[in-house]
């Protein structure tokens, strides 16, 4: 049996939709993975290369941006590298961060918390002190302009324990010095670098009492977010899209409410699903898992984080609750006080309650 629409029914879905994704982009929200290399938009990357009389394997903007065509996740990595090799001086990082900032207030995001790679840069002699100084005064500069934010280093997995562990010891004057920078993350080439390889490094992580993540399950399987949880102890999953085929994992996020940053343009963009429709996000919402919406790495995934509710809304047809259910989750998440939590669901309540959609 066939069932037809009516003409009218699907214009009012198609509507309420359209009218749930402005509601979705007006509201306050929390961002919780980007990385800020990948904020890094071909234009800037250009200015900075030019700044700095780095030579780049593309010799126009046009021709980097038509190299953002992915297969899987190292193909992007590989550009995304390149990307970055234009930062180096304090300004650059400062000039980046702010960039990034000016895009999230845009969208509303009013509070951040993002992942520096600092061995990206530290292997080409920029010193970790540059990044994070850089870094840190842009995001001062937008406190002022109501986006709260924290900054979290993430160790780059296809490089060794014995970097990561020197990285980590070159960064300890940092933690004391930046009450930006609470906690430390596991990025980069996923497969054949489990979690478990940085179990070391992240127990003295621990020891320092800073806040735990890791990407698991973006590309890699289950056992990868098994051993993030039960070896390296982390806060948050980031990405975790492959749970959905561990239903034992599936209720234990649940049960935990360990949360997970999901990244939907990064995920069609990288490949690891076909396309938006069948993105594992809503059958996660499903099962109370707690799903947040985030832009991974903007510039190079096709738009910021309202980009990224957008797709959601129309491909996964997500409903008003679900909607409010994630921009809160983005709050409960993140890594502020107790008394800043509530003030940022106040928020978001305030503005939810008065809108219409
Ligand atoms: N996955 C892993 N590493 C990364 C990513 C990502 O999506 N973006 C930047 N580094
Ligand atoms: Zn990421």
């Amino acid at each position: 049996m066939t069932i037809t629409i009516p003409a009218n029914l699907a214009a009012n879905t198609a509507a309420s939709a359209t009218a749930l994704v402005e509601k979705a982009a007006n509201a306050p929200k929390a961002e919780l993975h980007i990385h800020i290399e990948g904020s890094l938009e071909p234009e800037l990357i250009f200015a900075l290369a030019q700044r700095n009389n780095v030579k780049l394997a593309y010799d126009s903007i046009d021709a980097l941006r038509a190299a953002y065509a992915f297969t899987d996740l190292q193909s992007f990595l590989d550009i995304y590298y390149a990307g970055a090799s234009v930062l180096l001086t304090e300004q650059d990082f400062y000039d980046m961060t702010m960039a990034y900032c000016e895009r999230a207030l845009a969208d509303n995001v009013v509070h951040t918390e993002i992942f520096f790679d600092p061995q990206t840069h530290t292997e080409r002699g920029v010193p970790i002190e540059t990044v994070v100084a850089g870094i840190d005064r842009a995001l001062a500069d937008a406190e002022k302009r109501g986006l709260s934010s924290k900054l979290i280093l993430c160790f780059l997995r296809h490089l060794s324990e014995s970097d990561a562990l020197a990285t980590f010891d070159a960064a300890q004057p940092l933690f004391a010095r930046y009450a930006r920078l609470i906690g430390v993350g596991l990025d980069s080439s996923e497969r054949g670098h489990p979690p478990s390889k940085f179990e070391r490094v992240f127990e003295k992580a621990r020891a320092l009492g800073l806040k735990l993540v890791a990407h698991a399950g973006e590309e890699g399987p289950p056992s990868y977010i098994y051993e993030a949880l039960d070896l390296l102890k982390v806060d948050r999953v980031d990405h975790g899209v492959r749970s959905i085929e561990d239903p034992a994992l599936v209720t234990r996020l649940a049960d935990t409410r360990v949360a997970l940053t999901v990244c939907p343009l990064s995920n069609t963009k990288l490949c690891v699903f076909d396309d938006m429709t069948q993105h594992t996000l809503k059958a996660l919402l499903d099962k109370g898992v707690a799903v947040t919406v985030n832009s991974d790495d903007p510039a190079y995934f096709g738009g910021y984080v309202n980009e990224n509710y957008r797709a959601i809304i129309e491909a996964l047809k997500l409903d008003d609750g679900e909607v409010y259910t994630i921009l809160r989750n983005g709050f409960e998440a993140s890594f502020v006080t107790p008394e800043e939590r509530a003030a940022l669901i106040a928020k978001l309540d305030a503005n939810w309650n008065r809108a219409t959609a």
